[in-house]
């Protein structure tokens, strides 16, 4: 690492697994219920599971985010991060409200809009908590020496997401409007600011492992933002079909969400196209494949199983059942979990001086992972199918449907277990690696050759 300071990034990352951990604890606890083994059912019933198995989602993508921000920016900014102290004061603060928020599910504490369920008090907690990250980051970059695209980039996706938190704090008496926005929040999140978010990252981890120029990397950048905005903004509409919006979002919604996935494709095609352009062989071998991982499994997951139940003559059958949690959990592993891990493969050879790089148990978590959700996904895939036919086609009850569909969560308890291990020996990699060394500032495991091309 060339700064002291970027190694509070690895404090956000160690705490980024552990609520991972936490969140797969909650997964199995909803499959076990599914298959009729609901013993914790009187302390944790499955709608608690599932709210803190989602939130857990969010809060622990964001501590990555801000972890690879707090490596990132300094290193584009050519200096040391600004007040360092208040970052970590903003970790610790930042997960005494997540440890509330999650205690607080158990007891009945939430406001029960998914994915938004964090009570209205802790919320405002959350958007000063986000202003003093979005504070130390921007000063970074504002007394910064030196400024590029992939940065600004990166810093824009990051303060869009904190102003887009906004819209979810608004009190509403009539449901239709509270689900309106809601979307603000939950979809131009993850199919719009986030993207940005991922591009920059991808941006940063291209330029350094193919060593293609900077300049190359970063006109793709533009593309996918072009392209983001192009189809997200408006594909918000394909959450406007059934909650009560005026019937044009059908038409609006149907064919703006249709051109998403180009925004992933470009990302997928960018990605491949620059290793294969690749000006020399990177050593770290298993951060290419996170990183290329993450291009092609979001477009799986994200672009063609979103595509696959946006069209209102589809999403009509589909809207709210198993098929939206098979989509859910390829398009955030592909999209969000696998860039996460892409960024702390990258950054912990040279935070720790260790060299962990082309070790077996990481291409394992990688292989294991990914089968283990693609099977996961598999079997959310064929129950969700089957409850589609069952309940919606033939008119079957809801609750006689969910246990015609309860063989499917055998296989997906045999995936999920194949993922959690794969899971737990990243973690393992990770907890091998120890901690930063001041020892490794100022210097680059991974080699400078890879900064040619360097826009000062
Ligand atoms: C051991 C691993 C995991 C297990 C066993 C698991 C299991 C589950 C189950 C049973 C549900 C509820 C589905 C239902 O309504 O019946 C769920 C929901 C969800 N999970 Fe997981 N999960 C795991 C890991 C993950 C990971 C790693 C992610 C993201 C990267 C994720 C994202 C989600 C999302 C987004 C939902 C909500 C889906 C929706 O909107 O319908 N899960 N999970
Ligand atoms: C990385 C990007 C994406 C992520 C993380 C993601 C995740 C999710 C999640 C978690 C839900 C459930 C939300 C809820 O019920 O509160 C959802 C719903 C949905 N997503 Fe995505 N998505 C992504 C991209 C896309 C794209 C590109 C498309 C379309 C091409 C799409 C189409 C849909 C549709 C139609 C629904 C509504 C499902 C329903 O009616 O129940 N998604 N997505
Ligand atoms: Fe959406």
């Amino acid at each position: 690492m060339k700064y002291k300071t970027q190694k509070i990034a690895y404090y956000f990352f160690a705490a980024a697994m552990l609520l991972l951990t936490l969140q797969m604890v909650y997964g199995f606890i909803m499959l076990f219920a599914r298959i009729g083994m609901d013993g914790l059912h009187d302390w944790i019933p499955f709608n608690v599971a599932r709210t803190t198995h989602i939130n857990l989602l969010v809060v622990w993508l964001l501590t990555g985010f801000m972890g690879s921000a707090y490596y990132v920016i300094p290193e584009e900014s050519g200096r040391e991060l600004y007040a360092p102290r208040l970052a970590i004061l903003q970790l610790v603060s930042w997960l005494l409200v997540g440890v509330v928020a999650v205690a607080g599910f158990h007891f009945g504490w939430w406001e029960g809009r998914k994915f938004l369920e964090i009570p209205r008090p802790l919320d405002y907690l959350v958007v000063v908590n986000i202003l003093l990250f979005l504070y130390i980051i921007g000063m970074t970059i504002w007394k910064g020496e030196k400024h590029s695209t992939t940065q600004l980039v990166l810093y824009f996706g990051l303060f869009t997401a904190a102003l887009l938190y906004l819209p979810g704090m608004i009190w509403f008496d009539n449901q239709t409007l509270d689900s309106f926005y809601r979307w603000w929040v939950v979809h131009l999140w993850v199919e719009g600011v986030w993207e940005l978010i991922m591009g920059s990252l991808l941006a940063f981890l291209l330029i350094k492992l193919t060593g293609v120029d900077r300049e190359v990397v970063e006109k793709w950048l533009y593309v996918v933002v072009g392209l983001t905005f192009l189809s997200g903004i408006l594909g918000t509409g394909h959450h406007y079909y059934w909650i009560g919006t005026p019937g044009y979002w059908l038409m609006i919604g149907g064919i703006f969400s249709a051109l998403e996935p180009l925004a992933f494709l470009a990302m997928a095609i960018w990605a491949i196209n620059m290793y294969r352009r690749k000006g020399r062989n990177h050593p770290n071998k298993i951060a290419l494949y996170w990183t290329l991982g993450c291009a092609v499994m979001s477009f799986v997951g994200a672009g063609f199983l979103g595509f696959a139940h946006t069209w209102p003559a589809v999403n009509k059958w589909t809207h709210g059942t198993l098929i939206t949690a098979m989509h859910g959990h390829l398009a955030f592993w592909g999209a969000y979990a696998m860039l996460v891990f892409a960024v702390i493969s990258y950054i912990m050879p040279n935070m720790t001086g260790r060299n962990l790089m082309n070790n077996m148990t990481g291409y394992l978590a990688f292989w294991f992972s990914n089968i283990g959700m693609v099977g996961m996904t598999g079997a959310f895939a064929v129950s969700g199918i089957a409850q589609v036919y069952l309940e919606r086609k033939l008119g079957m009850d809801f609750l006689a449907v969910q246990k015609e569909i309860v063989v499917h969560f055998y296989g997906a308890m045999l995936a999920a277990s194949l993922f959690a291990v794969g899971i737990l020996m990243f973690i393992y990699t990770f907890i091998r690696y120890g901690q930063p060394s001041d020892e490794m500032v100022g210097q680059d495991m991974q080699d400078d050759a890879t900064e040619m091309g360097a826009s000062a």
